[in-house]
């Protein structure tokens, strides 16, 4: 992995440290680089009412949009454990990254105590539903 991979895949582990998983247990950190160089973050944030929690991967591009970023350069998602294996997107958020994705963007996620694999938005959502 470049340098830019790893300054990515250590913000994810670091916003990991900073997830609010009070009810799952599991714990997912999502940075994202823009297409201005610009990192941003996002960890899972669960509720009292299950269904209000929200992922890694949303507050990571919630705070790109916000700060005036359009594309996803390169996201990396840190999550899973060694039961259940590697922490690819959620379905939801595979639709969430398409968004703002292309061809170009490059999709790293991990397991504990695994390496990263690397996936584009074509492999992990094939056939997308877009408007753009
Ligand atoms: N989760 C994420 O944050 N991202 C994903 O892509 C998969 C699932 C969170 C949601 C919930 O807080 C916990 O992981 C268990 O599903």
């Amino acid at each position: 992995m470049g340098t830019d991979a790893n300054r990515l895949v250590e913000a994810a582990e670091a916003a990991r440290e900073h997830a609010y998983a009070r009810y799952s247990g599991y714990r997912v950190g999502a940075a994202l680089i823009d297409e201005h160089g610009d990192l941003h973050t996002g960890c899972n944030v669960e509720n009292a009412a299950y269904p209000l929690g929200s992922c890694a991967e949303a507050g990571a591009i919630s705070a790109m949009v916000a700060a005036g970023g359009t594309r996803i350069v390169a996201i990396a998602v840190a999550g899973g454990s060694d039961d259940v294996g590697i922490c690819t997107p959620c379905g939801g958020c595979r639709q969430r990254i398409r968004e703002f994705a292309d061809a170009h963007t490059k999709i790293y996620a991990r397991a504990d105590d695994s390496g990263w694999s690397e996936f584009t938005i074509e492999e992990l959502l094939p056939r997308s539903f877009t408007l753009l």
